[in-house]
């Protein structure tokens, strides 16, 4: 098991690329098999939780071939099977995707259902009632969604909880049902705009995608593209509070700044400077004396839960009392013991973090409880000048962050991935 060995207290410098969105690739890879033509997906991050979608889709017969580190092509027209089973979405919870997917191309369509995981109970019922108004029959049994109709038609779905997962499902389903479907209280996140590009890109016609209201009309098929995903918004956010902790000075690059709002806006309220380009945003935070501030995540354009962990960290170096208020998950806040152990003084009560700044975090051995409070603990040990830091369990961070490392070095940060004790102990002395 793999461990990300830290030396903090320098300050990052210099400019970051950023990848390809990984929650957005998730959906585009799977929506690329709706065609029988070849898809070309490109952008695509090279993490872990894509290559199980790959494997996924290849798994029920896609053909996949690989053009770069970045770039696929993709071909359904060999799919022989509609049911993906629990080895994927054990891996990857969004491998429900493929139920839209299979079941608007081939009516019916079967995944074994998700369970809970380390955030929250997260259920897929807005998911189910979504199919279920376009004219399926869904089942859950022995541990398996199914679905299937004769006919999907349009309908209208109002969605009780603003659910990413669950918009962008019921689109892929609604794309080649018949008639008019209406999405209320769709969510607006950048990745489900970019699904609905993507898919308007194949011929589907699908309008409002970004406002709460989608509307789609059903078409009988879809061809082919070729497709770059958008910019990661939370790498991009981590990069920036990495920034932040480290009072340090660097440009994230490749990305859509008005994705970054609420990140920017928030770390602007902490005492940062931010500076905006066309695609890139700079975030000073050398010389800044960090004031504290109230964060609630809240559905796009509110900001995210993924981001909740790495901003607590930075609020966790401001004077005074933060508050941070998690609305979407109830079960996000496992970290914090973790950055106790760091120095942190943060209390939790309910769905409320109470965070009273400190002067600096101290390196200890903490364990990365799932993918974003892992790389929040990475920014805490790149921002402790004392000690070393040992994160374990990184894959979780792997499953979503592409050469985070290298990334980090490439800022002038002072961090390695491990493969052993041994690997650990030699850091340290070269460190020392
Ligand atoms: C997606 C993101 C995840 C992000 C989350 C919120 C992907 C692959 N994952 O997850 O990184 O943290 O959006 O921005 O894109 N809910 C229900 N019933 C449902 C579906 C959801 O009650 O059928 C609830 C969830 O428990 C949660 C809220 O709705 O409280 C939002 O969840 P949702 O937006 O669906 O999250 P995901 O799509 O799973």
């Amino acid at each position: 098991m793999n461990q990300f060995v830290i030396k903090g207290g320098t300050p990052l410098s210099g400019s970051v690329d950023i990848g390809g969105a990984k929650n957005a690739a998730l959906g585009l890879v799977a929506a690329a098999i709706m065609t029988d033509d070849d898809v070309i997906l490109d952008n695509l991050p090279d993490v872990n939780d894509i290559n199980v979608m790959l494997d996924a889709i290849e798994g029920i017969g896609a053909r996949v071939e690989r053009i770069d580190r970045h770039a696929v092509r993709i071909n359904g027209s060999t799919i022989g099977a509609y049911s993906v089973d629990y080895d994927y979405i054990k891996k990857i919870r969004a491998s429900y995707y493929l139920l839209g997917a299979l079941l608007g191309k081939y009516k019916k369509a079967e995944v074994a259902l998700p369970g809970g995981c380390a955030i929250g109970a997260r259920p897929i019922d807005l998911h189910l009632k979504g199919f279920r108004a376009l004219g399926a029959m869904v089942d859950t049994k022995y541990g398996l969604v199914s679905a299937e109709a004769e006919r999907l038609t349009g309908g209208h779905i109002y969605m009780d909880k603003v659910s990413v997962g669950a918009t962008i499902n019921i689109l892929m389903t609604a794309a080649l049902a018949e008639g008019k479907t209406i999405i209320e209280n769709a969510a607006k996140e950048p990745h489900v705009v970019d699904v609905a590009n993507f898919l308007n890109s194949m011929g589907a016609n699908i309008r409002g995608a970004g406002t709460d209201v989608i509307r789609i009309v059903g078409v009988d098929r879809l061809h082919g593209t070729e497709y770059s995903v958008i910019p990661d918004q939370i790498e991009a956010g981590t990069f920036m509070c990495a920034a932040a902790a480290t009072h340090g000075d660097i440009t994230v690059k490749n990305i859509i700044p008005k994705h970054m709002e609420a990140i920017s806006a928030k770390l602007l309220e902490v005492g940062c400077r931010i500076a905006e380009y066309d695609d890139a945003i700079r975030v000073k935070a050398s010389g800044c004396e960090f004031s504290h501030t109230q964060v609630t995540t809240l559905p796009y354009p509110g900001f995210p839960t993924d981001m909740q962990p790495q901003m607590t960290v930075v609020l966790g170096l401001a004077s005074g009392t933060s508050t941070v208020t998690e609305s979407i998950f109830e079960n996000r806040f496992k970290y914090v013991d973790e950055l106790r152990r760091m120095g942190g003084q943060v209390q939790v009560e309910s769905n409320i973090a109470i965070i009273t700044g400190v002067e600096c975090y101290t390196g200890a051995r903490v364990s990365a409880p799932d993918l974003r409070a892992g790389a929040a603990l990475v920014v805490a040990g790149l921002a402790a000048p004392e000690g070393i830091t040992i994160v374990d369990d990184i894959h979780y961070i792997l499953r979503g962050y592409e050469t985070f490392d290298a990334k980090l070095r490439g800022l002038g940060a002072d961090i390695r991935m491990a493969e052993s004790e041994r690997d650990i102990r030699k850091f340290v002395l070269q460190v020392s």
